[in-house]
């Protein structure tokens, strides 16, 4: 399947190569094309590994991931273009932080809202899955970092949407069973909002924040 990822970020790099490993081709989507990072994960790779600008990864996609910057994430998704975008499924991975290095972390949606709510609303012909927001970007594409079963969330308002992101993350190794379907996108709210838990277990397990973050959240 081709996968258009939007962000050259840790999340992004991490999420095209497993992807690719699993068989898929992928465009990896950034502001501009010739990114540095963008170019480096794709001559490291060669194949079907290409990048290009958020409209290239959103056009050569049949599914497309949201790895981006959250206070950025509806700019970004605009860049890449509505038209492109429309009918797809749209995983959306990021959490509006309101800046990376914020401790207490401060999000720029919460409670009543979310950035998956906001994507769906001004993206209404996409189909956005929110998943994977979770957990570490490591953890993401191998789950078995952790012993033992622990869970993977999916919010979206489609169904088929959401059942083809559990074929995704069971490519990514999360057993079926692990899979949590939390209803519709309104769910992500919960799931957007335990970034602040995860960045305090972050702060005080220090290395054993994989083991620690996961028994929290699941
Ligand atoms: N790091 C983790 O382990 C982790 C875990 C769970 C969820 N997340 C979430 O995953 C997302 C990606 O995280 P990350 O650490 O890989 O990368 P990031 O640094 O949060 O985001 C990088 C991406 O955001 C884009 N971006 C930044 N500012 C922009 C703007 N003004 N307009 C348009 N695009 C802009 C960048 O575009 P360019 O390519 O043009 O620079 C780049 O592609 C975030 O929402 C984060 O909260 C991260």
């Amino acid at each position: 399947m081709r996968i258009g990822v939007l962000g050259t970020g840790t999340v992004g790099r991490t999420l095209a190569s497993a992807l690719l490993s699993g068989g898929h081709e992928v465009r990896l989507g950034s502001r501009t094309t010739g990114n540095e990072a963008a170019v480096a994960w794709a001559a490291s790779i060669g194949g079907p590994a290409s990048e290009g600008t958020f409209a290239d990864a959103a056009g050569f996609g049949e599914i497309v991931i949201n790895a981006t910057a959250g206070t950025a994430s509806l700019d970004a998704l605009a860049l890449a273009g509505a038209e492109l975008l429309a009918g797809k499924l749209l995983i959306d991975v990021a959490n509006p932080l309101a800046s990376s290095n914020d401790m207490p972390p401060t999000l720029t949606v919460c409670n009543d809202d979310s950035l998956g709510e906001q994507i769906q609303r001004a993206f209404p012909e996409v189909r956005v899955v929110k998943t994977l927001n979770t957990v570490t970007a490591a953890l993401m594409v191998q789950p078995t970092l952790v012993d033992g079963a622990h869970a993977m969330f999916v919010a979206g308002n489609d169904a088929q949407a959401k059942s083809d992101v559990g074929e995704l993350l069971q490519e990514f190794g999360w057993p079926a069973s692990s899979i949590m379907d939390l209803g519709d996108i309104t769910a992500a709210r919960g799931m957007e909002m335990y970034v602040a838990l995860r960045l305090r277990l972050w702060q005080t397990a220090g290395t054993d924040v994989l083991n620690v973050e996961v028994r929290a959240g699941g």
